[in-house]
């Protein structure tokens, strides 16, 4: 039987709801606990820059409370390394970042960016930390992820879901042949090969049929699914999607 993949639940939108308001609710925390008994793998969070979704205290009180593996998302600057040793996350996953996307855009530059964000890597790495690059699906990332010494990468799948989503089946034919040809690859390079970004139960089944795809970071669908059969059940309903795409790929 094929491996299960891991899934990993991204609670940024909880506290883009508690953020609205000023408030203290919803807590990301109780809704990372809840994902955890819900058959959660992990929990990823991303303080940007900005802090509009995640703060500080929230990366903190996720460490101490949580417990599954944590996972750190930020872009490669000295103030989030710096943070992020703070922390001590079992992982930081790498992003770029720009202030004004409403989302993470695209993968890291990792090719045209290798010497700004080796600093951040080698600092990670001593520390501990297993880093992830969240790369575009192709092969010149996943080999200057290698040269960067990091273990594990994120492919950016926000591609091939918005071409499901408005039925380019053109499009999403190729996006999808990219991530499986890159999941291969990376493999055979030693990479552990996660993925992540804009997947719902539909997309999720998918490309959980790829073998070589360890881990799943969702976030975004699973929130806006809540308000419709709960939290929890929105995670559960994701982990049989998964469990159903892997079972096709065995
Ligand atoms: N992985 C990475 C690296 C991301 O930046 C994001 C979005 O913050 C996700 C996964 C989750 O994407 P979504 O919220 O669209 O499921």
């Amino acid at each position: 039987m094929a491996t299960q993949p891991r899934l990993g639940i991204n609670v940024d939108h909880v506290a883009t709801v508690r953020n609205a308001r000023g408030g203290a609710a919803p807590d990301p925390v109780r809704a990372a606990l809840l994902a955890i008994e819900a058959g959660a793998d992990g929990i990823t969070a991303h303080l940007r820059e900005d802090r509009r979704h995640i703060r500080d205290d929230d990366m903190a009180r996720l460490k101490l409370e949580i417990s599954k593996p944590l996972n750190f998302e930020m872009a490669a600057t000295d103030e989030m390394v710096r943070i992020a040793l703070g922390v001590m996350p079992h992982a930081a996953c790498l992003v770029p970042e720009k202030r004004e996307e409403r989302t993470t855009e695209g993968g890291l530059d990792v090719v045209g960016g290798f010497e700004t964000l080796r600093p951040s890597v080698g600092r990670l790495r001593e520390a501990g930390i297993r880093v992830s690059m969240f790369i575009e699906p192709d092969e010149a990332a996943l080999r200057a992820s290698v040269a960067l010494g990091a273990p594990v990468v994120e492919l950016h799948t926000g591609t091939y879901c918005e071409a499901v989503v408005h039925g380019d089946a053109a499009k999403a034919a190729s996006e999808f042949e990219r991530i499986r040809s890159a999941a291969r690859i990376g493999t055979a390079l030693g990479l552990e090969v996660h993925a992540g970004h804009g997947i719902d139960f539909a997309t999720g089944e998918t490309l959980a049929g790829i073998p070589e795809i360890v881990e799943f970071n969702i976030g975004h669908f699973l929130v806006g699914e809540a308000i419709f059969v709960g939290f929890a059940e929105s995670v559960r309903l994701m982990k049989v999607a998964l469990a159903a795409g892997r079972a096709r790929a065995s």
